[in-house]
């Protein structure tokens, strides 16, 4: 059975798929995203993920023209065509054909295209990574606020390139004052002095899901938390590391710059805390997320 996706309300096979070329997702990324993982056929955290699409949206002047219940419905009509149990979602939302390749918004003058993309999920919970801090910075808030998730990710194509040259798995992108960021496509937190440390949102990164469940759920596994600004020396001198992301929960970090930590294995902690947390996250599904899904998916119907 072939991979399928949803591209403007129609489910065909991703391969039949067609993306006209004056499409400005296509030309400029001029695009929005969110990868939504599902346990069986129920999206994990989805009213976070539909609140950043919208604060992505206006981020970049785009007027969605669906609403949440008719996009819910589209992903639960893919899910149950595709049937795949435990999926992988990614839901992109470009600014449609304009008139002419011109990056003018006077010439997107067509409505937004809404694709999709609904796969088996391969399981990345806890994978481990080997990290490099990479010469490529993170792009600036300014130009390109890292917070908006876009289509815009060739500086983090590059970031994670750059690492894998040197050997690792991901990359660590540092800012233009010389802070850790994040990696190509999750957050990091790194443990000093007894205290998990986690860049602030003004360092420029995405306001990663996994990292705000994080936030609060750490101290109630009793580990103190803090947002705080981090120098390449901190992360040398971490007693331990992870990424954090939607498709990783908690990554442990077994290397940095080549450098095995804890001998090249996985922190204690970090074990202990993914073990807490994959759990944690079930009872969050089966309590609040399956049940809204439900009767969003229910409503629209
Ligand atoms: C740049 C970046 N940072 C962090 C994350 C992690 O965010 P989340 O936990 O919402 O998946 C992602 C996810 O794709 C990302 O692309």
């Amino acid at each position: 059975m072939p991979n399928l996706c949803n591209l403007d309300d129609r489910i065909v096979p991703e391969c039949d798929a067609r993306i006209p070329v004056l499409d400005r997702g296509f030309l400029f990324g001029d695009s929005i995203y969110e990868v939504v993982r599902t346990v069986g056929n129920v999206p994990f955290a989805w009213p976070e993920h539909w609140a950043r699409l919208q604060t992505s949206a206006a981020a970049i002047r785009l007027q969605l023209d669906l609403d949440e219940a008719t996009i819910a419905r589209r992903i639960a009509a893919t899910l149950a065509a595709a049937n795949h149990g435990d999926s992988y979602v990614r839901l992109v939302v470009t600014r449609g054909a304009g008139e002419a390749p011109n990056i003018d918004l006077a010439y997107a003058t067509g409505a937004p295209c809404w694709l999709v993309m609904v796969r088996p999920l391969s399981p990345m919970s806890g994978k481990p990574a080997r990290l490099a801090v990479v010469d490529r910075l993170r792009v600036d808030r300014k130009a390109l606020d890292p917070a908006t998730k876009s289509g815009n990710y060739l500086n983090n194509v590059l970031g994670l390139a750059e690492a894998k040259a040197q050997g690792a798995t991901d990359c660590v992108m540092l800012n233009h004052d010389g802070h850790v960021t994040e990696a190509s496509t999750s957050n990091l937190f790194a443990r000093l002095d007894g205290t998990w440390c986690t860049p602030p949102l003004d360092a420029g990164i995405l306001a990663g899901i996994t990292r705000s469940l994080l936030l609060d759920f750490l101290p109630r596994c009793g580990e103190r938390v803090v947002e705080r600004h981090l120098s390449h020396a901190d992360l040398e001198r971490a007693e331990e590391m992870f990424l954090s992301s939607t498709l990783r929960d908690l990554g442990p970090i077994t290397h940095l710059d080549g450098r095995a930590l804890h001998g090249g294995g996985i922190g204690p902690r970090a074990e202990a805390l993914l073990a807490r947390f994959q759990e944690h996250s079930q009872e969050r599904l089966r309590d609040h997320y399956g049940p809204r899904w439900q009767a969003l998916v229910g409503n629209a119907r």
